[in-house]
């Protein structure tokens, strides 16, 4: 064994066990079945490829378990400093594979994947990654995204000290922010369109994060969201404005659903 290979095994061994410590963690704390479905053999090895890669150090607790995928805290050293990561594992049995071939289907960028159950949700993370990629590139306020490796997304940590920003829905605004962050979030919206060429298409309080001290949002969830070309990107606006206006308007302010949408859709044509 080379030097390297001895450095390369001793690294896996130690991330075999920490692997083992957090799989042990999950098991104590939730659902087995979570655990299973998550941390397949093939994820496992992804995991290790990404750790011996230097993209990961150290894995942490579960930050959400949602329908499609499982969020997990992780760090790793980058220049001496420890970096905090958001980890994303979208789950190859997946029983909502079908709806997501929806938003595949139409996208000119995913033309050529085969419809199989882990081709779809593979392409799904490679998906989200670019998404939010072209997001980043217009400048608009999203979690960085770090690399993929397979069903495995690694982002930026939106949060501070192992605790992620909370969602929108969790705050209770005054008059003035409902107005500040209403604003904030159709500003998004429209550069989003008009800049990235991307409609959002699950925008709601659950998939928009607040950063306490600023107020400032910040917006995750990008898996779905789909170029303008797709068949159904105009509904999706018209969906993610509704959302948006039905959240705001328990707040009192009045978004009109209609205009803001012609805004968000002209804003394009003049750009142009
Ligand atoms: N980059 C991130 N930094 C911090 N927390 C995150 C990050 N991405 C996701 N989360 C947390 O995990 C939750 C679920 O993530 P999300 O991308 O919305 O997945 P899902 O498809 O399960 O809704 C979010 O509501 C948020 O609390
Ligand atoms: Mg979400």
């Amino acid at each position: 064994m080379t030097d390297i290979d001895q450095a390369i095994s001793k690294k896996v061994n130690r991330f075999d066990k920490k692997i083992d410590d957090f799989k042990n963690k999950i098991k104590d704390s939730e659902d087995f079945k979570v655990k299973d479905e998550v941390f397949d053999t093939p994820t496992l090895k992804a995991l290790y490829k990404l750790s011996s890669k230097g993209y990961l150090d150290a894995l942490g607790g579960t930050i959400s378990t949602g329908k499609e995928a499982n969020v997990f805290h992780a760090l790793r050293k980058l220049e001496g400093e420890e970096q905090e990561l958001a980890i994303k594992i979208y789950r190859i049995s997946n029983s909502n594979f079908k709806a997501m071939q929806e938003y595949l289907i139409g996208d000119v960028r995913f033309r050529n994947i085969r419809h199989t159950k882990k081709d779809i949700v593979l392409a799904w993370t490679r998906k989200e990654f670019r998404n939010l990629s072209r997001a980043i590139e217009c400048g608009l306020h999203v979690p960085k995204p770090i690399i993929t490796e397979r069903n495995i997304l690694i982002m930026e940590f939106m949060g501070d000290d192992n605790i992620p920003y909370p969602q929108l829905r969790e705050f209770v605004l005054t008059p003035e922010q409902a107005v500040d962050i209403c604003s904030a979030v159709e500003d998004f919206m429209l550069r989003l369109f008009r800049d990235a060429e991307l409609v959002h298409g699950d925008l709601s309080e659950y998939n928009i994060l607040l950063e306490p001290e600023s107020m400032t949002p910040v917006f995750i969830d990008m898996g779905q969201s789909v170029t303008l070309d797709h068949l159904n990107a105009r509904d999706f606006l018209l969906r993610d404005v509704t959302n948006i206006a039905h959240f705001f308007a328990k707040y009192g302010v009045k978004m009109d659903v209609e205009s803001s949408l012609e805004k968000i859709i002209q804003s394009r044509a003049d750009h142009q």
